[in-house]
């Protein structure tokens, strides 16, 4: 395998993933040692990387700059787009055009929803066309942390037998949460996996994402209010918060009270011994600090998982990924 560029989620088909995470397994054992990880900094150290980033960002900023760093690639940056050209009324892709003259690889975040397609499209036309990997475009889509939960289940899952015919609940704001987006979209290469949709009505998923997963084969999905029976059927509790950030777009849904979908350590004792609980973070109040402790708390694996799965990610798109 090997792709051009990491746009969204509907690219990926199961082989892809099944090498994805064979890489990302490889590349943590390489870890262990000083021997394997000056191997895996002699693969790109005459390569560069851009992050172009105009949303707030932790986790993703940092594990793909890590991920570059195991790698050997030199990264550079821009965070506040206050400071670049945007400023002074330059297209974006005038500015995107001229970041990919000088850097191999552009990982972006922007909050809006294609636009990494479209930079893509228009850089394919150019003779600087470089990579483009899309580190979450407004409330559409998020693919890498759709690979990287993806990645935790299957790892959390591999002594019951695997991720087919597992129930998965995702709770929260559904509706402009793109991780809930992405990582659905994936889930559909799985067999006779189930969904548990659970959120306030005003955060049900969006109709396109209902259409698609309508049409997809093997899954089978259910939307509800119903918190308790939710998260006592589920193998694994995906919590996410609410994207208050788009409220301006509707205001009405800041009046939502969303308590009653908070994961607390009093739902512990409700929850299956082997469920596994995944937040992609940054959390709120809807995923209890005192839940850290128990071990059904997966989370804190999951970042780390992000590091792994983006180092492999772009290990692919550089063309190392066989040598691996
Ligand atoms: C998510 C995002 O940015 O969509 N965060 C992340 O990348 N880990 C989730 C969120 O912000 O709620």
């Amino acid at each position: 395998m090997g792709f051009a560029h990491v746009l969204n989620s509907g690219q990926f088909q199961l082989p892809d993933l099944q090498q994805l995470f064979k890489l990302s397994d490889k590349i943590r054992a390489y870890n262990d040692t000083k021997d394997g990880l000056m191997f895996l900094q002699g693969l790109l150290p005459h390569k560069r990387a851009m992050l172009f980033f105009s949303q707030p960002s932790t986790r993703t900023f940092l594990s793909f700059q890590s991920a570059c760093h195991i790698l050997g690639m030199h990264t550079s940056e821009i965070r506040d787009p206050s400071t670049s050209s945007e400023k002074k009324g330059e297209t974006i892709e005038d500015s995107l055009r001229t970041f990919s003259s000088y850097v191999d690889l552009i990982i972006m975040r922007s909050p809006t929803p294609g636009l990494c397609e479209r930079i893509a499209a228009m850089l394919d036309n150019t003779k600087s066309a470089v990579p483009i990997i899309n580190a979450g475009s407004g409330p559409d889509e998020h693919p890498t942390q759709a690979l990287l939960d993806l990645y935790t289940l299957e790892r959390s899952f591999k002594e019951q037998g695997g991720l087919a015919g597992k129930t998965i609940c995702m709770v929260g704001d559904l509706k402009r949460g793109r991780t809930v987006r992405s990582l659905s979209l994936l889930l559909t290469h799985y067999k006779d996996v189930t969904i548990i949709f659970c959120s306030p009505p005003e955060f049900k998923i969006a109709s396109d994402l209902r259409t698609r997963l309508e049409k997809a084969k093997h899954i089978s999905f259910i939307e509800t209010t119903n918190f308790q029976d939710s998260i006592a059927a589920a193998d694994a509790i995906y919590m996410t918060r609410i994207q208050d950030e788009y409220d301006a777009l509707d205001p009405s849904l800041q009046q939502i009270d969303t308590t009653k979908f908070n994961l607390t350590a009093a739902h512990l004792p409700q929850l299956k011994t082997t469920c596994k609980i995944l937040h992609p973070m940054p959390r709120r109040k809807e995923l209890d600090t005192k839940i850290d402790a128990d071990p059904r708390a997966t989370y804190w694996q999951q970042q780390r998982n992000g590091m792994w799965i983006r180092t492999a990610i772009i290990a692919n798109l550089m063309g190392v990924a066989d040598v691996i």
